[in-house]
């Protein structure tokens, strides 16, 4: 997921702006990811005729094994607010998988409480508010639902690969994501923060938001 980070905190049109472009042939930048993905989406363990939302879908490449997972009797929706990259998923026929949506996660067309597990992955670093953004992913979701929070490279890793150093203030920094959830309405249950992949999963917290910021 090189190129992952230049849109971080930036509004929709960045976002756009950058992955408009680069949507056809980015997942063949990253052939090796399937396995990586597939593992993600077991440790989800979205539930089987299920409501899951792939938020942030770009190419859809989680699609397949989430179909897999919540069966032909479960409803798949793959969201994302860049034209181009749900444009590449219809052109490998992923919108056989999922209804394909394009929208804003920050206001997703969804009734509150309607999700059972959401799927997120490349997604956190973009939301220019962490702490609205997850929470407005809590919204949509039932008491007890489910979120996975993915990269399928390690943040050191990938910080690496931009030739950077991790950054204390990184949203997906271990302490700062236990916050950010808490404040969002999600309780976190499971960090693989190493460097293979990062992966944090939570479980919808009932009732008021934690009052504390990220
Ligand atoms: C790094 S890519 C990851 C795509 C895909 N989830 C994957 O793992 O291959 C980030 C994606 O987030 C999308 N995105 C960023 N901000 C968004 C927002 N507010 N609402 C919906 N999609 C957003 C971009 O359009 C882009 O497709």
């Amino acid at each position: 997921m090189a190129g992952d980070e230049p849109t971080e905190g930036r509004p929709i049109a960045g976002t756009r702006a950058f992955f408009g472009p680069r949507a056809a042939g980015w997942e063949d930048r990253f052939p090796d990811d399937g396995p990586a993905y597939a593992a993600a989406v077991r440790a989800l363990d979205p539930p089987s005729g299920g409501v899951v939302l792939d938020a942030a879908c770009g190419t859809g490449r989680a699609l397949e094994p989430l179909r897999a997972a919540v069966g032909p009797a479960g409803v798949l929706l793959g969201l994302d607010v860049t034209p181009e990259m749900l444009g590449d998923a219809l052109s490998r026929g992923r919108g056989t998988l999922a209804t394909l949506v394009l929208a804003d996660v920050t206001r997703l067309p969804l009734a509150t409480g309607s999700v059972d597990a959401i799927f997120a992955a490349g997604l956190v670093s973009h939301l220019a508010d962490p702490v609205q953004g997850l929470g407005e992913l809590a919204r949509a979701t039932r008491a007890a639902g489910r979120l996975a929070i993915f990269h399928p490279i390690g943040r050191a890793a990938l910080a690496a690969r931009h030739g950077r150093q991790l950054e204390p203030s990184d949203v997906r920094a271990p302490d700062r994501i236990a916050a950010t959830l808490a404040a969002a309405g999600w309780r976190l249950d499971y960090l693989d923060d190493g460097p293979q992949r990062y992966l944090a999963l939570a479980g919808r917290v009932a009732g008021p938001r934690s009052s504390s910021s990220s």
